[in-house]
C-alpha cells in the first residue's frame, strides 16, 4: 500500500516537473492556444500556438489530421482535402505563414523545422491541358529543416535530416542528410 501510494507520489512529481518544463519555453496562453487550435485534430498531443498575428487556420473539406507535440506559428494555414491526410511528429514546428495543402497525404516527422512562408503540396491543384492532374503523397522523414520560402511540390520525399535551402523549389526526392538550394533545387552538399 505505502509502495502503491510513493508511485502515485513520484508520478504527480513528474507530471509536476514536466508542466514546470513545458510552462518555462512556452506561456499558458500559448498551450490555451494550442488547446483551442487542437479541436481540427482527431488524434492530437500537446500542441502550442505562438505569435500575435494571425491566428492559425484550417480548412478541412473531409481530410483527417494528426499531429503530436507541436508548436504552429501565426498565420499558418492548413489545407485539407476530402479523404486525404496530414500527419505532423513529434517536435515539429510550423513557423509563420507556412501553408499546407493535402489532397492525399502528407507526412512530416519528428523534430522537422518549417521555416516561415514555406508552401507543402501535395499536387499541382489545376490540370495541365491534355494532362490527368498528378495527386502524389508528400513525405518528410525527421530531422528536415526547410528553409524559408522553399516550395515542396507533388510526390517529393525527403530523407531524415535534410537541410532545404531558402527559397528552394524542390521537384525531386532528396537523400537523407543532404542540403539542397535553387530552383529547380540540387545537391549542395552533405551535413556531416
Ligand atoms: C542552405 C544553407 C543552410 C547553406 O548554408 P551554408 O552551408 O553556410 O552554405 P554557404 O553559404 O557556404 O553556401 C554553399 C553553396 O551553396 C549555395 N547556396 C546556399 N544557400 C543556397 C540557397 N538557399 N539556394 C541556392 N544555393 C544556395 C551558395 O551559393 C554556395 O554555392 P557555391 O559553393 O557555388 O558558392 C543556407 O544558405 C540557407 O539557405 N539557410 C536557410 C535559412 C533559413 O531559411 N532560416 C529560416 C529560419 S528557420
Amino acid at each position: 500500500m505505502l509502495f502503491f501510494t510513493a508511485t502515485h507520489m513520484r508520478k504527480i512529481f513528474d507530471v509536476l516537473q514536466l508542466t514546470r518544463k513545458r510552462l518555462e519555453r512556452y506561456s499558458i496562453w500559448e498551450h490555451l492556444k494550442g488547446i483551442w487550435f487542437s479541436r481540427h485534430f482527431a488524434e492530437h498531443g500537446i500542441i502550442v500556438v505562438t505569435g500575435r498575428g494571425m491566428f492559425p487556420k484550417v480548412f478541412n473539406n473531409g481530410g483527417k489530421m494528426y499531429a503530436e507535440n507541436c508548436q504552429f506559428y501565426e498565420g499558418v494555414r492548413l489545407e485539407i482535402g476530402k479523404g486525404a491526410v496530414l500527419r505532423i511528429g513529434n517536435g515539429t514546428y510550423l513557423n509563420r505563414n507556412t501553408l499546407i495543402v493535402a489532397e492525399t497525404s502528407i507526412v512530416i516527422g519528428k523534430n522537422c523545422r518549417i521555416a516561415w512562408d514555406v508552401v507543402i503540396m501535395d499536387s499541382d491543384l489545376h490540370p495541365i491541358p491534355g494532362k490527368v492532374m498528378e495527386i502524389k503523397p508528400v513525405v518528410l522523414e525527421d530531422d528536415v529543416w526547410i528553409g524559408c520560402r522553399s516550395i515542396i511540390l507533388k510526390g517529393v520525399h525527403i530523407g531524415s535530416g535534410a537541410i532545404i535551402g531558402a527559397g528552394s523549389v524542390v521537384t525531386k526526392d532528396v537523400p537523407a542528410n543532404a542540403i539542397i538550394g535553387g530552383v529547380p533545387a540540387q545537391v549542395i552538399s552533405f551535413r556531416k
